[in-house]
Parts: structure tokens; sequence; C-alpha cells
């Protein structure tokens, strides 16, 4: 496995790839690798011939009283798992080679952005499109592969694909889960024991959610009430929101065609946790 620094490098190796007619597969993530990130991983490693997984903490993604600074980072440990992995490459750049003096062009999107964790976090979105392009022009890859946990980063990168002909298949992956139900996130390190377990209730919640859709409730807000009502009784969660939406839109269903996905944000002490669950 090889680790690689530099756009200039990164680009080399990609050619070379591309040059010798190998697929490669791209996972884009910020490190601190878990079971969900691994899980994408193992689907790339089986899907193309090379597999790329890039590590950067990518700070135009975070607002400015955001974790940037404090977001966990273990290079040593992440290089051993992709290793073990059989990744082919590390792509693990600074903030400086992404994002050099001078850099002024982002990749912006309207509607899709605008609401759920795009309302909470006005400049997240535009951080993400504009890094994740930059990594597939840097990679070329042939897929790349992102978490259904992120569900608004998913239908943005998918949308954007579509919207700038980009020429790669975006993969979404099930989210993965700790034994209690609690989605993985590396920012479930910023949990203390008692937070930790409350944070299970999150999922507790999304998981009556989908009991409520299944028995035949389709009054979307007195499920999303419900979700608040539940919620609100644990006292660490602060819940910012509880949305069922259409999974490509992020819009209210219209009807009862497509996928339709209830997503929640909420705080846990001052650690922001979001998931989500397919209800059909
Ligand atoms: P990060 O939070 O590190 O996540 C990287 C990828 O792993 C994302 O596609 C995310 O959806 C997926 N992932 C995280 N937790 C998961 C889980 N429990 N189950 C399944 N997949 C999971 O998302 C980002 O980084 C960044 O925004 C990035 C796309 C890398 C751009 O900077």
């Amino acid at each position: 496995m090889e680790i690689i620094r530099t756009v200039s490098e990164m680009k080399a190796a990609a050619a070379a790839f591309r040059a010798e007619g190998l697929s490669a597969g791209l996972v884009p993530t910020m490190g601190s690798l878990h079971e969900g990130h691994m899980s994408l991983v193992r689907k790339a490693v089986s899907e193309n011939d090379r597999t790329v997984v890039s590590i950067f903490v990518n700070p135009i993604q975070f607002e400015a009283h955001e974790d940037f600074g404090s977001y966990p980072r273990d290079m040593a440990k992440d290089s051993e798992l992709c290793e073990r992995a059989s990744v082919d490459v590390v792509f693990n750049p600074s903030a400086r080679e992404m994002y050099p003096d001078g850099f002024h062009s982002y990749v912006d999107m309207s509607v899709l952005t605008e609401g759920l964790c795009g309302a909470r976090r006005p400049n997240h979105f535009r951080g993400v499109c504009t890094v994740v392009s930059k990594l597939f022009n840097i990679t070329y890859p042939r897929r790349a592969y992102f978490g259904q946990k992120d569900a608004q980063q998913l239908a943005v990168i998918k949308r954007m694909v579509l919207d700038l002909n980009m020429d790669v298949e975006v993969v979404g992956m099930p989210v993965i889960r700790e034994a209690d139900g609690l989605a993985m996130s590396s920012r479930n390190a910023y949990l203390n024991d008692e937070e930790r377990a409350d944070a299970a209730y999150i999922c507790k919640a999304l998981s009556e959610a989908s009991r409520l859709f299944d028995e035949g409730e389709r009054d979307i807000r007195r499920i999303e009430r419900h979700i608040g009502e539940l919620l609100s009784k644990i006292p660490s969660i602060a819940l910012e929101y509880a949305e069922i939406v259409d999974a490509k839109t992020m819009r209210p269903p219209d009807g009862d065609h497509g996928e339709i996905i209830c997503a929640v944000a909420a705080r846990v002490g001052k650690t922001r946790l979001i998931d989500n669950v397919r209800l059909k």
C-alpha cells in the first residue's frame, strides 16, 4: 500500500491505473476510520481493480464554530486498517496541498442543500461538493462509495455527478451500527459514558418511526412529532430536526412512491449526531 500526500503524485498514480486499463474505486473519508468506513472500503476493493481511500479532514465543510480543530485524527491506525483491507493507495493531502494560496473556486448547489443539515450548516455542502469534485478530478475513479448514514450528502453527490456530467458511478451503502443501534461515527468518540448510553435513543426513536409507518401511519407530521416527544424525554439530547423526506429530493414525500427516509439530527451533550432509517 502506498500513502500519497501530494496532488501531483496522486494524479500520476491514478493516470497509471487508467493507462493499464485498471478500474479505480474511491472511498472519500475524513479518517478516524470505523466499521462504517470499512464497509465502503471492502465494497470498493471487491468491485474495482484498485482502491483509493482519501483521508482528509476538509476545513471548508466545517462552520467557523464547529469541531474542525478537535476532529479525531489517527493516521497510524487508519493506515493499518487500510493496509489490512487491501487498499492500494491512501491519499492523505494537507490542507495547503488541497487549498493553496489563491484558491477561489467552489462547487455550490441549491435546493437539495437548503433543508435538513444544509439549513443548519450553511457552508457545509459547498465544502463537501468542492472537495469531492477535487477528489474525483485527482483520482479519476470509475466508482465512488458513500454511506447512507449521511443521506443528504449522498443525495447531493448523486445530483452533482448528474448535473455536472461527471464520469463516476456513485454507490450508496447501508448504515453500519453499534450493537445497541447507534450509527457508527467518528464523532461518537466525543461522547462520555452517559451521553453514549443516551445516544442509542436516536436509533430507537427512528425504529419507532419505522414501526408507525409499517403499521400504516401516513401523517408524517404525527410521526415526526412522536420522535420529538420520545427524544425530549432524554435529558442529554436536544433534537435539531426529525423529518420524513424523499431520499432523492430531500423534500416531503410526494405520494407513496420513491424511497422515503426519516432523518434526525440531534445534539447529545455538545456532540452533533445524525442518523436516518429507510421507511420505504
Ligand atoms: P466521513 O464522515 O469520514 O465519512 C466518510 C464516508 O463514510 C461517508 O460516505 C459516510 O456516509 C460514510 N459513513 C460514515 N459512517 C457510516 C456508517 N455508520 N455507516 C455507513 N457509512 C458511514 O462524509 C464525510 O466523511 C465527508 O463529508 C467527505 C465525503 C469525506 C467529504 O469531505
